[in-house]
């Protein structure tokens, strides 16, 4: 195939009250129309919260580990449904092609920008939340890294943009209490968080198994849990980003280091009495609880 000719960093613009580039926009009619079926599973993330490890994950558990785990990367397996990057086929196409059932399908996007077709057709849901701190780390190292989305910049000043939601995709702290507060009106939704996965990824694969009403015996449970673990992903090349032009590895890697608690080694003293305060006025729902370390 002819060589994609690569977007620059694109700028930050308001779009329906939330900071977006336009590779996330620019098909959004389309995207809204997409036709969702019953059996679909959408994924759906603040960017760097986890999405491509549950992606693995729930992959493994439809197909196992056949041809398609190991020639088809991540990113092509369980499309980006809002993506649009000039001369490159566009998630929605790709999830329209997708020909195996279900179709695992991945969104960053805000609740309220979801296609409607999802909530009419009740397709399960699977929400992964990271708590904000080390999800602000781990979108700030892959700001630096990826040549589409805008300049990191300076930290400091990266720590204060993110607590004013001035981040692709706007603000984490809409982001995951739009998504709980969803879940008191459409069931289908299964809201999980990275550091449970972190803490034991197979029960969190029980508990995705029960959700999905899947029956897999314990041995497959535990292969899956073991061939998920951050060392085997950031080596298998189908998983770890590592096919895509836009990413400079050199800079930071898409499997960074998939950890709790590594805000610890970016926060001052300072600015971590700033979120904190901050954090109590936007995070006022006592039945949503992040843990920023395990
Ligand atoms: P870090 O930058 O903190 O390392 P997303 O897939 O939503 O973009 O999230 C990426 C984050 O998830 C990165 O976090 C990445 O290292 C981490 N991650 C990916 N696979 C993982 C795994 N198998 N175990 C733990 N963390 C993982």
């Amino acid at each position: 195939p002819e060589k994609a000719v690569l977007p620059s960093r694109q700028q930050l613009f308001d779009f329906h009250g939330v900071s977006m580039i336009p590779i996330f926009t620019d098909n959004w009619e389309n995207v809204q129309n997409f036709q969702a079926r019953p059996d679909d599973i959408l994924i759906a993330t603040y960017p760097k919260a986890g999405t491509t490890w549950v992606s693995q994950i729930l992959d493994l558990l439809y197909f196992g580990q056949t041809e398609r785990q190991k020639t088809i990367p991540i990113f092509e397996r369980v499309p980006f449904l809002e993506i649009a990057v000039p001369s490159l086929v566009s998630g929605k196409d790709l999830a329209d092609k997708l020909t195996t059932t279900p179709r695992l399908i991945k969104t960053h996007f805000p609740v309220q920008f979801v296609p409607k077709s999802f909530w009419e057709q009740n397709c399960k849901i699977v929400y992964v939340a990271r708590n904000a701190k080390d999800n602000m780390v781990s979108f700030f190292h892959f700001d630096r890294m990826i040549a589409i989305q805008p300049e990191a910049g300076e930290w400091n000043n990266y720590f204060h943009r993110f607590l004013e939601g001035q981040m692709v995709f706007g603000s984490w702290y809409d982001h995951v209490n739009g998504w709980w507060k969803k879940k008191q009106n459409y069931s289908n939704i299964h809201y999980m968080f990275y550091e449970d996965m972190i803490e034991d990824t197979e029960r969190e694969i029980d508990k995705l198994c029960s959700f999905l009403g899947l029956s897999r015996s314990a041995e497959e449970r535990k292969m899956i849990s073991g061939g998920v673990q951050f060392d085997k992903m950031k080596k298998n090349e189908m998983a770890n980003y590592s096919t895509l032009p836009v990413m400079d590895f050199k800079i930071s890697p898409f499997m960074r280091k998939g950890k709790v608690g590594d805000w610890k080694n970016h926060f001052t003293v300072a600015q971590n009495e700033v979120f904190d305060e901050d954090y109590k006025k936007k995070m006022k729902d006592p039945t949503l609880q992040f843990r920023t370390e395990i």
